[in-house]
């Protein structure tokens, strides 16, 4: 019998976790559930003789994947996959997936939410903006992207777009493709990141970019912290004292952002972008499924690691 291990440490609600099982049992295999773990042993202990594994921002590192002896796919429920290390999991053949565009919507309504709190000036009684009017950059084109210029566009928002590789998408409905990510920060009242941790956005977010922000933009960034060059960031905003950052990623350099810009910026106390009980579902659901037609079909469509 199949042992599928759920390794959450931010859980699943409660109705994802039950309908994710049901897939399972219904394929005749076994569920285990660890959640809110504290230590690294516990994930180590609970990996070691499953054939499969759902989890979230869980690490999935050489340790992790070498203690998991039995594993041959691994499904992160979500898009990002900068958690496991896909170089030794290959090598130890493990299929590793994600569930693209899943939880989409749940990041979309954060980073919106995140831009309304920075131009609100956070409720403090000081007089903030508003969305409609405003131009909307987005720095990047993924799913996420997709449904913030959906929601941006009902609220009346100018809209353009950053992106190498989603340039047709971008065109086909008519949204304005900038020639440059420089341009794009230069054009926007508020930039939304929306760019996976990996290859050439890695602290893409540079001085050389963030120099041509106007005076009183935000940036919203509920991607990752490692696509910005935090030195640079607090830089700009040094330089220009109405720039705001609004995140759902705690950068390493928080204590330095409550010295010097207090009321610029705001960081979700743990990372609630996908955090929703629909988003769960999507996901978690997409993931023990694909599971399922892994070793039922031979199905790899969602594989990160070919
Ligand atoms: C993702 O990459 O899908 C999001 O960052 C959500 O991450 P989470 O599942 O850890 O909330």
């Amino acid at each position: 019998m199949k042992k599928i291990l759920i390794a959450t440490v931010k859980p699943f609600a409660p109705v994802a976790v039950k309908k994710i099982s049901k897939i399972f049992e219904k394929a005749g295999y076994e569920v285990r559930l660890l959640e809110r773990y504290f230590e690294k042993q516990e994930l180590l202990d609970a990996v070691k003789d499953v054939d499969a594994a759902i989890i979230r921002s869980d690490i999935f590192d050489e340790e992790v994947l070498n203690a998991g002896k039995n594993l041959k796919i691994v499904v992160r429920a979500g898009a990002g996959y900068d958690n496991v290390d896909l170089k030794v999991a290959s090598e130890n053949n493990i299929v590793v997936m994600n569930t693209p565009g899943q939880n989409a919507n749940a990041v979309a309504e954060l980073a919106i939410g995140l831009a309304i709190l920075g131009l609100r000036e956070q409720f403090s009684g000081k007089p903030g903006g508003e969305m409609r009017g405003r131009t909307l950059g987005l720095h990047g084109f993924g799913f996420v992207a997709r449904n913030v210029f959906r929601i941006a566009r009902a609220m009346g928002m100018k809209v353009i777009v950053y992106t190498r590789y989603s340039k047709a998408a971008a065109a086909a409905i008519g949204l304005k493709v900038t020639n440059s990510l420089e341009q794009l920060y230069e054009k926007s009242d508020i930039v939304s990141i929306h760019v996976p941790a990996r290859g050439e956005h890695l602290k893409s977010v540079s001085y050389e970019v963030l120099q041509h922000l106007k005076d009183g933009s935000i940036i919203v960034n509920t991607a990752r912290k490692e696509v910005i060059n935090e030195p640079d960031l607090v830089r700009i905003m040094t330089e220009k004292p109405g720039i705001k950052y609004m995140s759902d990623l705690t950068p390493d350099c928080e204590a330095e952002f409550e010295e010097k810009f207090p009321g610029r910026f705001f960081f979700t106390p743990k990372k609630a972008g996908a955090q929703t009980a629909e988003a769960n579902l999507n996901a978690g659901l997409a993931a023990a499924e694909q599971i399922v037609d892994f070793f039922e079909k031979g199905d790899t469509t969602y594989q990160v690691n070919k």
